[in-house]
C-alpha cells in the first residue's frame, strides 16, 4: 500500500530542477541493445520504469550500473533475445526492445503487452513496421516470435504517428541493409533525442522530429555517452500544480521549446509564464479560466498532461470542454475528481467541466501514472486533507513527487513519514 497525504490551499513558492525524461530514457536504454559495447546515459530519472527496464536488460545478459543519475549499460554479452513476460506485463513500453533485438540478432521473443487503464493499446503498428523490414512474426499462445536474417531497409508508412512504433522502426532500421524511409512518423521530442543518441553511436538518421525519417543502414556502432533531457511532462505537471494552488514557481533543467503547446494552453487558462534557456517560471493568482482543449500528437497538447489539465479546469471557473484524441480511455481520473466535488461529465472522448473552487479533500485512488499526478494537483485546490492511494502508479514516472512538491511549498506527506513535510 502506498499513499500520499496533501493539505490543500497552500500557495506554492520555490524552485526545483526537473528530473530526466522517462519517455526519452526508456527508448534510449532499449537502443543500447543495438551495440556490442557500452552506452552511458546521464540525467537518468530514478523511477520504477527505469529500474524495470534495467531488470529486463540484465535478464538478457546486459550489465547495468546506475550511480546517482548516471546509467552505464554494457550490452556486449547479451545471452538472450527473450523479454520475460512478467516484465512486459509490468511495463508495456518494453515492447520497444523488439526493434533493437531484431536489428542486432535477427530474432526476438516477447508477449502481448495487453491494455491498461488508458486504453487497449494494441501493437499492430509496431508489428507491421517490423514486417516491412523483413521480419517474420508469428504469434503462439500469447507469445510473439519474431525472426529475420538481416533486416532490409524499406518504406514504412504509419496511419497514426505512434511514438513507440516509430521508435521500434527507427531502431530496427539502424543496422538494416540499405535505406529505410518512415512516413507518418511521430514527431515527439523523444524521437529526436533517440535519433541524436543513435547518430552519436554511428547511425545515419535524418529527419527525426518531422513526419518523414530516413535511415541509412550501417554495419557497426560505437560506444557513446548522452544526457537525457528534462521531463516535459513532469514540468507540465508542476505548472498544473501551481495553477491549482496559486503562487509562483521556477523550474530548471526544462526544455521550454518542447512545451510550446503546453505553455500556450496554460497561459490561456491564466498562468503567467516566462521561459528562457532551460528555465520556466510560472505564477498564478486568481482561479484558472475555462478553455476548450484538445489533445493531439506532438506538437499538439500532449495526452500525458490531459489529466493534470482536467484537474486544473475542475478547480477553475466557468465551463470547459476537454477532448482526448490519442487514447480512447483516458478519463478514469474524472471519477476520482468528482469524489472531490468536481463537476465533470464524460461523454465518449470528451469531458465537460464546470469549474468549482475550492474542491473538497477526501480519499481518492490513483487510476494510472498521470491521473495520480493530476489528483495531487487537484488536492492543492481542495479544502482539508486529500489522501491519494495506489501511488505506486505515480512512482513509475515521477522520481519523487513529494520531494518536488514539498520543495515548492506544498504541505505533503508520504505514508512512511510521521511528520508533515513543510
Ligand atoms: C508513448 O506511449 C508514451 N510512453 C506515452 O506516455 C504517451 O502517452 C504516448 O506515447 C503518446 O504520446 C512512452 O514513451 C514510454 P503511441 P506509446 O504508440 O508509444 C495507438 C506516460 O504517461 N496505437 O503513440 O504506447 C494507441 O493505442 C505514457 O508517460 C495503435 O493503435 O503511445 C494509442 O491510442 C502513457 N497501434 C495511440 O496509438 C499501435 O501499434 C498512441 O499510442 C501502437 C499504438
Amino acid at each position: 500500500m502506498s499513499e500520499i497525504r496533501i493539505r490543500g490551499l497552500c500557495p506554492l513558492k520555490g524552485e526545483i530542477a526537473i528530473q530526466g525524461s522517462k519517455n526519452a530514457a526508456l527508448p534510449m536504454m532499449a537502443a543500447s541493445v543495438l551495440h556490442k559495447g557500452t552506452t552511458v546515459l546521464t540525467h537518468v530519472p530514478r523511477i520504477q520504469d527505469v529500474f524495470c527496464m534495467m531488470g529486463i536488460l540484465e535478464s538478457m545478459g546486459c550489465r547495468c550500473r546506475l550511480e546517482g543519475h548516471q546509467l552505464e549499460i554494457d550490452a556486449a554479452d547479451l545471452t538472450s533475445v527473450s523479454i520475460p513476460e512478467h516484465y512486459i506485463k509490468a511495463m508495456r513500453s518494453s515492447i520497444i526492445l523488439l526493434g533493437p533485438l531484431l536489428g542486432r540478432f535477427g530474432e526476438a521473443v516477447t508477449s502481448y503487452p495487453g491494455g491498461c487503464s488508458i486504453g487497449r493499446r494494441p501493437i499492430d503498428l509496431h508489428l507491421e513496421a517490423l514486417r516491412r523490414l523483413g521480419a517474420g512474426i508469428r504469434e503462439e499462445d500469447g507469445k510473439i516470435l519474431a525472426s529475420a536474417g538481416r533486416l532490409v531497409g524499406a518504406e514504412i508508412r504509419f496511419g497514426f504517428p505512434s511514438v513507440g512504433a516509430t521508435e521500434n522502426a527507427l531502431m530496427a532500421a539502424v543496422l538494416a541493409e540499405g535505406t529505410t524511409v518512415i512516413r507518418g512518423a511521430a514527431r515527439e521530442p523523444e524521437i529526436q533525442e533517440l535519433s541524436h543518441m543513435l547518430n552519436g553511436m554511428g547511425a545515419r538518421i535524418r529527419g527525426a522530429g518531422t513526419d518523414v525519417i530516413q535511415v541509412e543502414g550501417v554495419k557497426t556502432l560505437r560506444d557513446t555517452q548522452v544526457r537525457v533531457s528534462g521531463d516535459r511532462i513532469a514540468a507540465g505537471t508542476y505548472i498544473a500544480c501551481v495553477m491549482a494552488a496559486g503562487g509562483r514557481i521556477c523550474l530548471r533543467q526544462t526544455e521550454p521549446e518542447s512545451m510550446t503547446a503546453v505553455l500556450s494552453a496554460f497561459s490561456r487558462m491564466g498562468a503567467r509564464i516566462q521561459a528562457g534557456g532551460e528555465t520556466v517560471t510560472a505564477s498564478m493568482d486568481g482561479r484558472p479560466a475555462a478553455i476548450d482543449l484538445r489533445t493531439s500528437p506532438y506538437p499538439g497538447f500532449p495526452t500525458d498532461l490531459q489529466s493534470p489539465a482536467l484537474a486544473v479546469l475542475a478547480s477553475g471557473r466557468g465551463t470547459s470542454c476537454l477532448e482526448e484524441t490519442v487514447f480512447e480511455g483516458r478519463f478514469a481520473t474524472a471519477r476520482e475528481l468528482v469524489k472531490m466535488g468536481a463537476r465533470i461529465r464524460v461523454e465518449g472522448n470528451r469531458a465537460m467541466v464546470e469549474g468549482r473552487f475550492p474542491l473538497t479533500g477526501t480519499r481518492v485512488e490513483a487510476p494510472d501514472l498521470r491521473g495520480g499526478a493530476a489528483l495531487a494537483a487537484a488536492a492543492m485546490a481542495a479544502e482539508g486533507e486529500t489522501v491519494i492511494g495506489q501511488c505506486r502508479h505515480i512512482f513509475r514516472g515521477y522520481e519523487d513527487i513529494c520531494r518536488d512538491l514539498a520543495a515548492l511549498g506544498a504541505s505533503i506527506q508520504r505514508e512512511s513519514e510521521a511528520t508533515w513535510v513543510e
